[in-house]
């Protein structure tokens, strides 16, 4: 693991150009541009509108990090693991959650081991000066407390988190999902860690990636991100997608499922989305859905069939009544 990295301890960091360059190489010679990606990504199961190609394309193209915002279930996380499959190269993901600091993102000492290092050399150092006293020489082995310190701070005593497994990984695809989950100063310290692409650890020195990890944040934008982090990125905006695309991926991802039932699990949804509910839903809960009626060997959707599911689609309780409000069949009979 160590190989693969450059530790520079003390070294000057290098400018952000030449750090950076390198990303774009990733891509095979034949995504020659957007609607490659776009076919090729399609051929992976991820099926992608123009917009989302293009930025994507361009992302990687400039070397920059792709902010996805949108709602949940939009295909914002899956987009980064369709990237990793088509690259061939590793997806390693961050997971931001409300209170995520630098310990559980870049790195940790792993104190345990740490302790039983200390413990078994304590042991060792005791062993040889009692052999040392018992031996006509005499002299004992002193506990050379530099050294000691020297290898419990080395980087085999180092937990790579995310952050440093993606800079260890190199190339690979580095997945920042849910940054608006985590709080302002985590943002502030991603900004750091996106615009080096290294990582200083006090007692080893300057860790940098040879390659830099292509990077994909994802935002459910339940709070809005800092103009400093867009700035560093490619943004765009993922919208539901529109009805011919969304019955293309429910075919896509669940080539059992007929093109009836597809069509009206679809539409459903889609009109679902069109009121005003707590918690609209997404291509997720489209595919949850389509597979639940499957299951139940249904071939063709009705409201009965729709009452006793919606708990695959809907899951607060406002909800569920709202939509039993509503007149599908209408919906589902032209689907
Ligand atoms: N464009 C798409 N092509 C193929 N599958 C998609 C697409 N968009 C969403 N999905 C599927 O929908 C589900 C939810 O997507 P996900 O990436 O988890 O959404 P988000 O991260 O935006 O909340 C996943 O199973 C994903 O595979
Ligand atoms: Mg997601």
């Amino acid at each position: 693991m160590t190989e693969s990295l450059d530790a520079e301890a003390g070294s000057e960091r290098l400018p952000l150009t030449s750090a950076v360059q390198g990303i774009g190489g990733l891509l095979p010679a034949d995504i020659t541009g957007p609607e490659a990606l776009r076919q090729q990504l399609g051929g992976l199961g991820y099926l992608a509108d123009d917009g989302l190609a293009t930025a994507a394309y361009l992302g990687m193209r400039l070397s920059r990090p792709l902010l996805l915002e949108g709602e949940a279930g939009t295909g914002k996380t899956a987009l980064a693991a369709a990237l990793a499959q088509l690259l061939g190269a590793p997806l390693v993901r961050l997971q931001c959650y409300e209170g995520i600091d630098a310990t559980q993102a870049l790195y940790d000492w792993d104190f345990p081991r740490q302790l039983l290092h200390l413990r078994a050399s304590e042991a060792a150092a005791n062993a040889g000066a009692a052999a040392g006293a018992a031996g006509a020489a005499g002299g004992s082995a002193p506990l050379e407390a530099d050294r000691l310190e020297g290898e419990l701070y080395s980087r085999r005593f180092l937990l790579a988190r995310p952050l440093l497994q993606a800079l260890e990984t190199s190339p690979c695809v580095l997945l920042i999902d849910e940054v608006d989950r985590a709080d302002d100063e985590f943002e502030a310290f991603l900004l750091e860690v996106l615009s080096e692409y290294s990582v200083s650890v006090p007692e080893l020195g300057t860790l940098r990636a040879p390659v830099p990890p292509v990077v994909v944040l994802t935002s459910n934008r339940t709070r809005e991100l800092h103009d400093a982090l867009k700035r560093r990125c490619f943004y765009h905006w993922l919208d539901h997608p529109a009805f011919a695309r969304e019955v293309e991926i429910v075919r896509v991802r669940l080539p059992h499922v007929s093109e009836q039932l597809a069509r009206q699990v679809t539409a459903a949804v889609q009109a679902l989305r069109r009121e005003d509910l707590l918690k609209p839903p997404g291509v997720a809960e489209t595919l949850d859905w389509a597979a639940a009626l499957t299951v139940l060997g249904a071939e063709r959707l009705d409201a009965d069939l729709v009452a006793r599911t919606l708990g695959s689609v809907l899951k607060y309780r406002e909800d569920q009544q709202r939509a039993a409000s509503l007149d599908l069949q209408a919906v589902l009979t032209g689907a």
